[in-house]
């Protein structure tokens, strides 16, 4: 499944809760490969599996990011995979913003909170356990429109700003860790899937396999 990675490893997987967090959460379980996942939501799972630990919690706060640590307890991470994002959220009124008109500082500043400032925070809170010499893996999902190259349509503002920022401060992380860490740092930019994030606001397509591989980049 993960050759970079050995027989029995170790993930965490942040928004298990969430379309492509429990999709990738039900891949790592049905892995002989994996050994243990840990699966941190805001929101208590539904079902149980011997190799699954989950943990309710909310890492946008302080508090959630240590209990997570504490769940953890210092042993070696091989997977980080972080499934996290925000597009919008009706009862803060946050929706893609079409003109500039509709831009709201306190939605800007939640959307990049989420999008961009969680994923550094949750790469800062596990540190301890991803360096050292085991092999890791971290992955974090941006989004293509975060790119500015292809950026034609224009709107989604804050949606826009908060992946292209999501890509630089992975970017910087990696190149921190490289240095600490026998690492591959994925930033995956992909296009639209069918979840609660993407439903009725714009048509989803199907990955060709090659995809991912194209529209990421890791730092070994
Ligand atoms: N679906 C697509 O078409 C698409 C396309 C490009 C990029 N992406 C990216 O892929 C990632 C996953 O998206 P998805 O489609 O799986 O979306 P989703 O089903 O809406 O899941 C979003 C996840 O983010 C967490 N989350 C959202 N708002 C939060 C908040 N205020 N505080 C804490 N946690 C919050 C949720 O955590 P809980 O588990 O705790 O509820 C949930 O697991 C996102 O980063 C998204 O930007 C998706």
């Amino acid at each position: 499944m993960l050759p970079h990675l050995p027989e029995g490893f170790t993930a965490v997987v942040a928004g298990a809760n969430g379309g492509i967090g429990s999709a990738i959460l039900q891949s790592l379980l049905s892995s002989p490969q994996t050994g243990h996942v840990i699966a941190v939501s805001r929101f208590p799972l539904v079902f149980e599996h011997p190799k699954l630990d989950s943990i309710t919690a909310d890492i946008t706060t302080t508090t959630g990011r240590q209990a997570l640590c504490e769940r953890v307890n210092g042993r070696p991470v091989h997977l980080l995979f972080n499934a996290i994002g925000l597009l919008h959220d009706a009862s803060h009124s946050i929706q893609p913003e079409k003109r500039l008109e509709q831009l709201d500082e306190v939605s800007f500043a939640q959307v990049m909170y989420i999008n961009a400032a969680i994923p550094a925070l949750l790469l800062a809170a596990l540190k301890p356990s991803l360096q050292g010499k085991h092999a890791t893996i971290i992955a974090s999902l941006s989004a293509r429109v975060g790119s500015i190259t292809d950026n034609g349509y224009g709107g989604w503002y804050s949606y826009r700003a908060s992946k292209a920022a999501h890509n630089m401060l992975l970017r910087t992380a990696a190149i921190e860790l490289k240095r600490l860490i026998n690492s591959r740092l994925f930033s995956a930019s992909i296009p639209a899937l069918r979840t609660l994030l993407s439903q009725s606001l714009f048509k989803p397509v199907s990955l060709p396999k090659s995809y991912l591989a194209q529209s990421s980049w890791r730092n070994s």
